[in-house]
């Protein structure tokens, strides 16, 4: 039986894969990377310096820059996504997501965020819902990052539990493949992620009972 819930954070609990989308965007203009809706989709889920990298890579400039330019196109990307999280508001969590940490809470699950995202504490705090979670998996800890299983293993450690009990909620085919490979449920929201044992095409279908329910099948 599930004890335990793993929540990613962006594009799971909030919108934000669209303001990481938006500044990535900005950065990919900036190098002279097309950006496609496939590129956009690719770096969901992958850490700042990855997606910088894969950016990069996708317009054939992996060669162009240094590492200090590097690390400062990614900082530049970073402020300009501060500036949309700082923007966030407790309306901005998506539909079904609060009422499921709720119903979790009360049901006394264990409760924890595995997001690659170092933003994540700020994000919980403007959508004021830090309380919810007994831990987060600290993202600069990590050896590698989604899809390797490591931060859903790390997200199960924190809360005690074998992998058997635990569940975890993404977005993106990289975290859906980091759930599986951690042995953990995979709980998927939106239209194209096929290896997820539980799938929602939308946060607001999400409920205990319906993730139970298809459990159950
Ligand atoms: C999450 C998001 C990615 C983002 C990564 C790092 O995984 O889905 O789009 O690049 O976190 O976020 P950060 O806020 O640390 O740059
Ligand atoms: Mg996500």
């Amino acid at each position: 039986d599930l004890k335990g819930f793993a929540f990613d954070l962006d594009g799971v609990i909030a919108d934000t894969a669209r303001f990481h989308g938006q500044a990535w965007h900005q950065l990919a203009d900036k190098v002279g990377t097309e950006w496609t809706p496939e590129l956009a989709d690719s770096l969901k889920g992958v850490s700042r310096m990855d997606s910088l990298e894969l950016i990069l890579k996708a317009g054939g400039h992996e060669n162009d820059y240094s590492q200090d330019e590097k690390v400062a196109l990614a900082t530049e990307k970073n402020d300009n996504y501060i500036k949309l999280v700082e923007t966030l508001t407790p309306a901005d969590i998506l539909p079904g997501m609060k009422n499921l940490l709720d119903e979790l809470k009360a049901n006394n699950y264990h409760i924890v965020l595995a997001s690659a995202s170092k933003n994540a504490p700020k994000v919980l705090k403007y959508l004021q819902i830090t309380d919810y979670f007994e831990g987060i998996v600290d993202p600069a800890k990590l050896t590698h990052g989604k899809p390797d299983p490591e931060i859903y293993s790390e997200a199960a450690k924190l809360m005690n539990l074998p992998a058997n009990q635990v569940a975890g909620l993404e977005d993106a085919q990289a975290g859906i493949e980091s759930i599986n490979r951690a042995g953990e449920t995979s709980i998927g929201f939106g239209s194209s992620l096929q290896d997820a044992d539980v799938k929602f095409a939308h946060t607001g279908d999400v409920s205990l009972a319906a993730i139970k329910e298809q459990m159950d099948n």
